[in-house]
């Protein structure tokens, strides 16, 4: 198989990329045949998935245009993603033009894709790291060079969290994080659940096990926990149409068929 240009010699071209699988569902271009397949597949379990994920991208704008709202300036995006239309940086900078920006994410082709359209942009960093490793991204020197970490930062995982077993231990990676947050950051997170659609949950994880990152949805109750030391912020832990839709009416009569929980917490 050729290697598309925008593939670093890492990637495995034989194996789907939940990356690069979420980018095609966002109509993006950063994809390949294994990636699409996989995703035929899974439209064809489960048609909502494409508007699940544009469901899913359209809270991570409501939340960064809102924490900019509270006077955030810094911003430091875990499981970031292929760079596509409304990215962090573009939404919380037009709130706040010196608004920071890191973006972590362990894809090359997320971080690959990142540093060529960041390039030359002092506001923002791009880091290959891990979620599983907090202290290491916590010390790394991008980050400590674009962020400072005695002053409020939001945090965001989102849709990234599902991505860690529990064996892997999320909640120990989150709570590592949150004790190095200066009082005043935000915590957001969005996490997939079978609790919409218990009848198709399965048949979606296992398609994810062919990925090198197995996805596991996890209860309302479940993904409360990560939120242990931060105060969540009004509408709470919700159905991803229903946190602060613009326009209410576009939440849709059955929120529960977008199957993701978003919320956003305020470091005690
Ligand atoms: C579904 S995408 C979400 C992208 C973006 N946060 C969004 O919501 O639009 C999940 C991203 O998490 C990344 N990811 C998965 N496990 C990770 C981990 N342990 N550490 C860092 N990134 C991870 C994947 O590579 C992928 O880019």
């Amino acid at each position: 198989m050729d290697r598309p240009s925008w593939a670093p010699s890492e990637v495995d071209l034989s194996r789907p990329s939940a990356a690069r699988v979420y980018d095609f569902y966002l109509g993006g271009s950063h994809n390949l045949e294994v990636d699409r397949s996989m995703a035929r597949e899974a439209i064809s379990l489960w048609p909502d998935l494409p508007a699940i994920m544009q469901s899913n991208r359209a809270f991570l704008r409501r939340a960064v245009r809102h924490l900019a709202g509270q006077g955030i300036t810094q911003f430091l995006d875990i499981g970031s993603g292929i760079p596509t239309v409304g990215n962090v940086h573009e939404v919380a900078q037009q709130a706040s033009p010196d608004a920071r920006v890191v973006y972590v994410d362990n894809d090359p082709v997320a971080v690959a894709h990142s540093r060529a359209i960041l390039a030359g942009d002092e506001r923002t960093a791009v880091v290959h790291g891990d979620l599983r490793e907090p202290e290491a991204v916590l010390e790394d020197s991008r980050v400590r060079a674009t962020i400072d970490l005695d002053r409020p930062v939001a945090v965001l995982m989102v849709a990234v969290l599902h991505f860690v077993r529990d064996e892997d231990d999320p909640a120990r990676a989150v709570a590592t994080i949150r004790d190095r947050l200066a009082p005043g950051s935000h915590l957001a997170i969005s996490h997939a659940s079978a609790e919409g659609r218990p009848d198709s949950a399965e048949s979606h994880q296992e398609l994810y096990r062919r990925t090198p990152t197995p996805m596991t949805m996890r209860s309302r109750a479940e993904i409360a926990r990560f939120f242990d030391g931060f105060d969540l912020v009004e509408p709470g832990l919700v159905w991803l149409p229903l946190w602060r839709p613009e326009d209410p009416s576009s939440a849709g009569d059955r929120p529960e068929r977008m199957t993701g929980f978003a919320g956003v917490g305020r470091r005690r």
